[in-house]
């Protein structure tokens, strides 16, 4: 385990702190402040040591090394001071004088932060003249790096900054780690992991993960349209990685192979909901793909149509069908830890006219069955979810607070998942 700020001493001592400010912006404002939030307590902790000053680096979109006002991390600075209930400067570069000057004129409890570093090329190539000017400006004798969503890119504000100066984590990178890798280490069973999202590229080390240490593992989202296609299922015009079948098939039958070695399920979707678009304004249906019950409901059990089990060539597969869901439910009701990255359908798709929100009904239903709020469910799971979209999805219900662990990462809580290293943590200082 890395060092932290509670094993250095920061009195008097000029302190840098990379955070990940990556917020989503719409028209030019903050959509959502969850990381803004989440950087908090180390700040105050650090504030709370008597540092000389304290200096926040971090970037927001991906500039390519250019800068661009549309990308300045200037609102984030007014929406931080708004937090902290305390000023906090800005300064429009993140080297150079103009830096040094703010800096000089900074009191111990005052805050500054810099500009965007993707604006400079340095950045991204992970070069160590530019964490020296970065240094140079700041007078900076500390790098806290609590900026976890970005720990798994090697870049000057990750890595070549860790080489000039001490470096230790701040307490939102150490309750990220210490809570995904506690639960991938030592979960308390079962454990059900659902696995969703776009791509199957990005899932493959977590899926292969999943299958080997939990108990049960869900497939949904348009990942799992590469298992239904494998399958021979017609999918019409759905999503799907074409290069990824064989890799598909291989964790299928590693899939296969678990279920026969001890109790393990693997959860491919049964039932989908398609329609001609993704906008929300063609009709949706659900089609039976295991042709159990759906078919012709009002005549079951008459021979369904095969229309009612297929997907036709026009359509698109855009959420998980309810019997998925209540599969995963049944899932969920017994275990004691539920991982879930990636979200089962496109739940960015708004229903017309404040209507339900047609392709979110199988993300919905699994983030209630997590937290409670679809049955009587006592004894709730541990849960935990990782990705950008998903937890985009929880915030805009207004969940955040109701989920044991949201994590603020994206590929860096997938990559810690999966068991990689990565680059930001390695960098610092052991324990
Ligand atoms: P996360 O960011 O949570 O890790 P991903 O980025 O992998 O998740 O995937 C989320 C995206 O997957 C969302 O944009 C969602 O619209 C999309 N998605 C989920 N299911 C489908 C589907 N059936 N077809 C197309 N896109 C889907
Ligand atoms: C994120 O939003 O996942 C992090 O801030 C990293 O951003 P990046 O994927 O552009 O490196
Ligand atoms: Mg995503």
């Amino acid at each position: 385990m890395f060092k932290t700020v509670k094993d250095i001493n920061l009195s008097g001592k000029r302190v840098l702190l990379r955070t990940d400010y990556n917020v989503p912006l719409v028209d030019g404002k903050i959509a959502d402040d969850y990381r803004i939030r989440q950087s908090l307590p180390t700040i105050e902790y650090i504030l709370k040591n008597g540092p000389a000053s304290l200096i926040i680096i971090a970037h927001l979109g991906r500039p390519k090394g250019k800068p661009d006002k549309a990308l300045s991390l200037s609102p984030v600075a007014k929406r931080l001071a708004q937090l902290l209930g305390r000023p906090v400067g800005f300064a429009p570069q993140c080297t150079g004088d103009a830096v040094k000057e703010l800096v000089a004129k900074l009191s111990s409890d005052g805050i500054l932060l810099l500009e965007n570093l993707r604006f400079r090329a340095g950045e991204e190539t992970n070069d160590p003249d530019f964490a020296k000017a970065i240094v140079a400006a700041t007078s900076a004798e500390i790098f806290v790096q609590d900026g976890f969503g970005v720990v798994h890119r090697a870049h000057a504000s990750t890595q070549a900054i860790t080489k000039i100066l001490p470096s230790v984590g701040g307490l939102l990178l150490e309750k990220e780690v210490e809570t995904i890798v506690g639960v991938m280490n030592k979960p308390a069973r079962p454990l059900v992991a659902v696995v969703g999202g776009a791509k199957i590229s990005d899932k493959i080390d977590v899926l292969n993960k999943f299958i080997e240490l939990a108990d049960c593992v869900a497939v949904t989202g348009a990942l799992a349209n590469n298992f239904l296609a494998g399958q021979g299922v017609r999918i019409g015009k759905s999503l799907i990685d074409p290069d990824a079948g064989a890799e598909a098939s291989e964790i299928w039958h590693r899939a296969q192979a678990e279920e026969q070695k001890r109790p393990f399920n693997f959860l491919v979707p049964v039932d989908v909901v398609v329609s001609k678009s993704l906008d929300g304004r063609s009709p949706t249906r659900i089609v039976d793909i295991a042709s159990h019950s759906l078919a012709d409901i009002e005549a079951y059990p008459k021979l369904p149509k095969p229309d009612s089990y297929s997907v036709r060539a026009d359509e698109l597969i855009l959420d998980i069908g309810p019997i998925s869901a209540a599969e995963i439910v049944g899932a969920i009701k017994i275990a004691r830890t539920v991982v879930w990255a990636g979200t089962c359908g496109v739940t960015e798709t708004k229903g017309i006219a404040g209507g339900a929100d047609p392709f979110a009904h199988g993300s919905k239903t699994v983030a209630e069955a997590m937290i409670g709020q679809s049955n009587s469910h006592k004894n709730k799971p541990f849960s935990v979810v990782g990705g950008g979209d998903s937890v985009r999805y929880i915030s805009s219900e207004g969940w955040l607070d109701d989920f044991n662990h949201v994590s603020t990462g994206g590929s860096a809580s997938l990559d810690l998942m999966a068991g990689k290293k990565l680059p930001g943590i390695e960098a610092l200082l052991d324990k």
